[in-house]
């Protein structure tokens, strides 16, 4: 099916990406902005899941940020969606498949640190997965990556680096910190959130760390920043919406975009 999807892409395109941008919730209109080339709407390529997520647009934007080329899905599919792991990573793969060796990944989360306030971005430096399934489970392929990868440096400590360089230099607070994924579609509980702060986590979310492993095992440097658009469950006694959490991402969407397209401006200039 990869094979399928690329040439299908390459009928279209023979656009060759540098980095690879993943827009997460409220987050998607940064897309909107850059020097675009060619769209490509995921319903239109084989065997291609597509986001049921709302706010999520659903197609993949070919373009310039900058001297930087560039693939953005503008609109991810998560596992809450009933897609399987593998499906989810699939445009992972692909983006890597069309020459990406820069996998951004962006998306918005519940504050778990204390220190953290609503609007906040963070710095992704490392991931808890284990509560959700592996898309690396079945057998290997090995033309895509090796059986066991080493995930010590998922989040590459030199890009970690650059956005926080570039988030200095343009006066934009960054935290950093360890982002959990869990399942969802449900918020979590009260209880599930001291657990994923006993366990270290800063923030948590519904997609990221099985899109970062998969990245990193097929061989891109992978960075993310995650935008916390409320605090979680228990963390403030307000219920949580995803209202809320899409009026924040608006609400911020104007430093998180310049604090991207700045970073990703920096790492084409190598
Ligand atoms: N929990 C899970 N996912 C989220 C949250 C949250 O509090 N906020 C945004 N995405």
């Amino acid at each position: 099916m990869l094979q399928k999807q690329l040439e299908y892409i390459r009928s279209i395109t023979d656009f060759k990406p540098q980095v690879a941008l993943i827009l997460g919730s409220g987050l998607g209109a940064l897309a909107d902005e850059i020097d675009i080339v060619k769209t490509i709407d995921y319903k239109d390529i084989p065997g291609f899941p597509i986001s049921t997520a709302p706010s999520h647009k659903g197609r993949f934007v070919f373009g310039f940020i900058g001297k930087a080329k560039v693939v953005i899905m503008q609109g991810r599919v998560h596992l809450y969606e009933g897609y399987t792991p593998k499906e989810v990573v699939s445009p992972i793969f692909l983006m890597r498949k069309l020459g990406a060796e820069v996998l951004f990944l962006t998306n918005a989360s519940g504050g778990i640190n204390k220190d953290f306030s609503i609007g906040d971005f963070m710095i992704i430096d490392d991931h808890i997965s284990s509560f959700i399934p592996s898309a690396l489970i079945g057998k290997n392929d090995d033309s895509i990556g090796t059986r066991f990868p080493d995930m010590s440096d998922v989040y590459n400590s030199n890009l970690c680096k650059l956005i926080e360089d570039t988030a200095k230099e343009n006066n934009i607070d960054v935290k950093k910190g360890v982002y959990i994924q869990l399942r969802g579609p449900a918020f979590e509980t009260k209880a599930e959130i001291r657990m994923c702060k006993t366990l270290g986590a800063d923030a948590v979310g519904m997609s990221t760390a099985i899109e970062a492993q998969a990245g990193n095992y097929c061989g891109f440097k992978v960075c993310g920043i995650s935008c916390i658009t409320n605090l979680a469950c228990g963390i403030s006694d307000r219920p949580i919406t995803s209202e809320e959490v899409n009026e924040t991402a608006n609400r911020v969407a104007g430093s998180f975009k310049k604090l991207v397209i700045k970073s990703i401006e920096r790492i084409a200039n190598g």
